[in-house]
């Protein structure tokens, strides 16, 4: 066994070693508005569904130099966003918006994706996303003065037809792949879902 004692380590040897155990990480792929009002698009795996409330969790870490990305400051100042879970068509286009880009450059207009009107936020949808999960800020805390967990209200769902399974009124996950990411620094690589598996109730043997 490989042991790892995490209390005394730096930060980056902390980050390389827990983002290549804790796999797969689903991906919010989040559109927020810009303070001009132009789209931000970018990815987060620290990344967390909590269902009962209906809430997501992302982990914000600082741009070089400190400054927030600008999904967090938009968060802050909107209040508003839309996270998508990208699928493997998507792949490419996701991983490209880990960029960090100029503030105030739209990720959406270098890609060639398109939007239609959020239902209840101002943040739009992407028009290529099988998933997209309307969201309000809820509230942050400050886990460390480069990290900050932002929690969001889920207000709305929406899911490509083709994915929905109307018998159980809810996505088949057999029907589309979302992408996961594995390690992040040794890497960055992502996976699918490979086989689907489905057992019965827990019962011990
Ligand atoms: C797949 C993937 C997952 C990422 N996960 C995170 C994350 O959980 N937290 C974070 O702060 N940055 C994460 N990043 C880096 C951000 O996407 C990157 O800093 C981006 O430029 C932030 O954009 P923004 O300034 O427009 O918000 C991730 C990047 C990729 C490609």
């Amino acid at each position: 066994m490989i042991t790892r004692d995490l209390r005394q380590a730096a930060p980056r040897d902390i980050y390389r070693i827990l983002t290549s155990l804790v796999i797969p990480r689903p991906i919010a792929w989040v559109s927020t508005l810009n303070p001009d009002d132009s789209v931000n698009l970018a990815p987060f795996s620290a990344f967390m569904g909590i269902f009962n409330p209906p809430m997501v969790a992302i982990n914000f870490g600082r741009r070089k130099g400190g400054a927030l990305k600008d999904t967090q400051r938009n968060l802050r100042d909107r209040g508003e966003a839309v996270v998508h879970l990208p699928d493997a068509p998507l792949l490419a286009a996701m991983h490209a918006c880990g960029e960090d880009l100029p503030e105030g450059e739209s990720e959406l207009a270098r890609l060639g994706l398109t939007t239609t009107p959020g239902h209840l936020v101002a943040p739009p949808i992407l028009a290529q996303a099988p998933v997209a999960l309307e969201c309000r800020f809820n509230r942050e805390v400050l886990l460390s003065p480069e990290s900050t967990l932002m929690l969001l209200d889920v207000l709305m769902a929406h899911a490509r037809d083709g994915i929905w399974n109307e018998t159980d009124d809810c996505a088949d996950a057999s029907r589309w792949e979302p992408m996961a990411r594995l390690a992040s620094v040794a890497g960055p690589n992502y996976a699918g879902l490979g086989e689907r598996l489905t057992l019965g109730p827990p019962k011990l043997p």
